[in-house]
């Protein structure tokens, strides 16, 4: 495995590999690692012959500057984690390298960018795109992997991918659970155990709710898991969403939609952490 910090680098090796007919598989993160990530860098490096694995905190789709501040930067361990994984290559470029100027390209894809995690993180999305689309443009990858615990995201990223006619093949991969049930996230490194434990809450009722939901109105069961969720001591929910799976807009029965999900942020502790999460109730 190779770390690389700037394009030309990456470009260089990758333009070899394509000559001899290699598939590029790409997995964006932000670091800090997890199980969860390494799910999908395995799921990569079984179905391309070069994984690339970006590593770049990426400062444009931090609407809050603390946020960021305090989001776990651990490159070292995470160079050793992606190795155990068999990744190819890692690119870890600087904030220079990758915005020499500033991004200012504004991309908007009503319905699946401006509700839930859009309209509480006003420009999240936005520097989203901005970071995805010149990491496809500088790895030009015939597959990129995404988890599905970040449901909008991979939404907005299609929608993005069909607009600029990028030609790469996004593929989501489920989310991976704590045994408690927590959606493996790297920001659950930044709670303390207890809040760990009380975290498993917003999963466990989650869970609960589909069954709940097979004998009750779709209110009803927004009403059960925000009630469920904000009578546990230490977690508010900021929003809980139950929408159509393909358009992310909210329905108000079971038969509005074909594919319905859940999508759910909470926040846990003192500091808080924001955490997010979703359910799907049918399709
Ligand atoms: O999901 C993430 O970690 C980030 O949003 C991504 C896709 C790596 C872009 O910075």
């Amino acid at each position: 495995m190779e770390v690389l910090y700037t394009k030309k680098a990456l470009q260089l090796v990758l333009q070899d590999a394509r000559s001899k007919g290699k598939k590029i598989g790409l997995v964006p993160t932000m670091g800090a690692l997890h199980e969860g990530h390494a799910s999908l860098v395995r799921r990569c490096v079984g179905e391309n012959d070069v994984t690339v694995v970006s590593v770049f905190l990426n400062p444009t789709q931090f609407n809050d500057k603390r946020d960021l501040e305090k989001y776990p930067r651990t490159l070292e361990a995470d160079c050793a984690l992606l190795e155990a994984c068999g990744a190819t290559y890692v690119f870890a470029p600087s904030v220079e390298e990758m915005y020499p100027e500033p991004d200012t390209r504004v991309f908007s894809y009503p319905s699946v960018d401006d509700v839930m995690e859009g309209a509480f993180r006003p420009g999240h999305f936005n520097g989203v795109c901005q970071i995805v689309s010149k990491l496809f443009y500088a790895v030009e990858p015939d597959r990129a992997y995404f988890g599905e615990k970040d449901f909008q995201q991979i939404a907005v990223i299609r929608a993005m991918v069909k607009d600029l006619g990028i030609r790469v093949e996004i593929v989501s991969c489920p989310v991976i659970r704590e045994e408690s049930g927590l959606a493996m996230s790297s920001r659950n490194t930044l709670l303390t155990t207890e809040e760990k434990n009380t975290a498993a809450e917003i999963s466990h009722t989650l869970f609960q709710s589909r069954d709940f939901a097979a004998s009750h109105t779709l209110e009803e069961t927004r009403e059960f898991v925000t009630e469920q969720i904000n009578r546990t001591s230490g977690l508010e929910v900021q929003y809980f969403s139950i929408v159509d799976g393909d358009t992310l807009q909210e329905i108000t029965e079971w038969k509005d939609a074909s594919f319905i999900v859940g999508c759910i942020t909470v926040f846990c502790g003192a500091t808080p952490i924001r955490l997010i999460d979703h359910i799907k109730y049918k399709g």
